[in-house]
């Protein structure tokens, strides 16, 4: 007999996105005339930059070559992409990194969601609530918690409220924790960190043994100045903090798949007999056993990204789904609604009008101006009587959306 992993089945019927798809396709099925404009999911619109589509068309034709073919590839990624994350990301900001430091992977969720198997079953896991549902989903899945409460909060976890009295600010726990999820800026909110305020979880983080899992998918579309685009821009974050970057936002690999994963060597974990082990040669056993690396083609269209030209597109193509995050939120502060995010990270966080319940804000919105956006609740109890939109829609659709949202909706 073979038993299953009951932990699994502490879990809701299905992940948030797939909920909504299965929602939006029911639609569908029961109005096929209606034009469906979908803001929910995070998912890029704009097809890959030139820069990046010739080096792949060139990586192509390596691969057809027995002088140029390549078979595995490193385990950790190759060296020309490693090289070009570490001078453009992190030496550029004045943040030093080795080579071994750096992971290349195919996606932040994979990481994000994979990083927990290396700790403790028994560490305490503390996130922001609301959050990206896979910190919380892979925890439960590992048995790092109890069951799933009336409350919508599962025993064992640590939340860490974030709303509108305390300006979207996470504050620190008040009983230890080991591990602790934080992503700014942040997915759903859209709102970000200070250095200041970062840097009071980094040294709550050192004082207490603790390790941060820092996802910092959406720096590319910070747009005002002061906010780190790293934690390790925050002094000491090098001992405590791993973080999480990718391709899929930065330069639309959603469909392509590249992200990595900096693990200092300087961050530690005990065993119960109180020897210290550094996190990069377990992460590093972890990928060597369980991954075999990105392709060669899609990590040479990674590379071009840094490139003059790549950086240009992609930073154009940043600006555009800036410019869709305006044209919601100045639209929808006119329709009277009140509107978090949108100008550092594509993701535009509202309240429900008249104190609705997410979902119902969902069948609203879906059914009156047949728009699909991300009910709030799916992120957490915090994120009950909110929603989110995103602003990774083509130009044409975000504008139709917001004028839907101002003419047909009942509010
Ligand atoms: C989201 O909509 O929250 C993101 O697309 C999810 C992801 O990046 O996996």
């Amino acid at each position: 007999m073979a038993f299953i992993n009951e932990d699994y089945l502490k879990l809701p019927g299905s992940y948030l996105f797939a909920e909504i798809a299965k929602r939006v396709s029911s639609f569908k099925n029961d109005n096929p005339e209606a034009d469906i404009i979908r803001l929910g999911i995070g998912d890029v619109t704009k097809p890959l930059v030139p820069a990046v589509i010739s080096a792949m068309h060139k990586a192509v034709d390596d691969m057809a070559c027995a002088e140029t073919f390549r078979g595995y590839g490193p385990d950790q990624g190759y060296d020309f992409l490693i090289q070009k994350v570490i001078e453009c990301d992190y030496k550029s900001r004045g943040i030093s990194l080795g080579e071994d430091e750096v992971f290349i992977s195919d996606g932040a969720k994979s990481d994000v969601a994979n990083f927990q198997e290396i700790f403790s079953g028994e560490n305490i896991v503390a996130l922001t609530d609301p959050v990206y549902p896979v910190y919380l989903d892979t925890n439960v899945m590992a048995g790092r918690t109890g069951n799933l409460g009336q409350d919508g909060k599962f025993d064992g976890i640590v939340y860490l409220p974030c709303n509108g009295e305390n300006n979207f600010t996470p504050t620190l726990p008040e009983s230890k924790v080991d591990m602790i999820y934080l992503c700014f800026p942040n997915n759903p909110t859209g709102l970000t960190l200070s250095k200041a305020e970062l840097k009071k979880w980094v040294d709550y983080a050192r004082e207490n043994g603790a390790v941060i899992l820092f996802d910092s998918a959406y720096e590319a579309y910070i747009t005002e100045p002061d906010i780190p685009h790293s934690i390790y821009e925050v002094d000491g974050a090098r001992e405590c903090a791993i973080e999480f970057r990718s391709f899929s936002k930065l330069a639309g690999f959603t469909g392509t798949r590249c992200a990595y994963t900096i693990v200092p060597k300087t961050v530690m974990a005990k065993t119960k007999g109180g020897e210290s082990h550094p996190l990069n040669k377990l992460w590093n056993r972890r990928q060597a056993t369980k991954f075999n690396g990105v392709p060669y083609i899609v990590q040479r269209g990674a590379e071009a990204v840094y490139s003059p030209e790549g950086q240009a597109q992609i930073k154009e193509i940043i600006a555009y789904y800036m410019a869709n995050a305006k044209i919601i939120r100045d639209g929808l502060v006119e329709a009277g609604l009140q509107i978090y995010g949108g100008v550092n990270a594509p993701y535009l966080w509202l309240k429900t009008p008249n104190q609705m319940d997410s979902w119902d804000f969902f069948d609203k919105l879906l059914h009156e101006a047949n728009v699909v956006g991300t009910p709030g609740s799916g992120f957490g109890p915090s994120g009950a009587g909110y929603f989110r939109l995103t602003a990774f829609g083509s130009r044409e659709n975000t504008q139709e959306a917001i004028n839907r949202i101002k003419t047909r909706l009942s509010i």
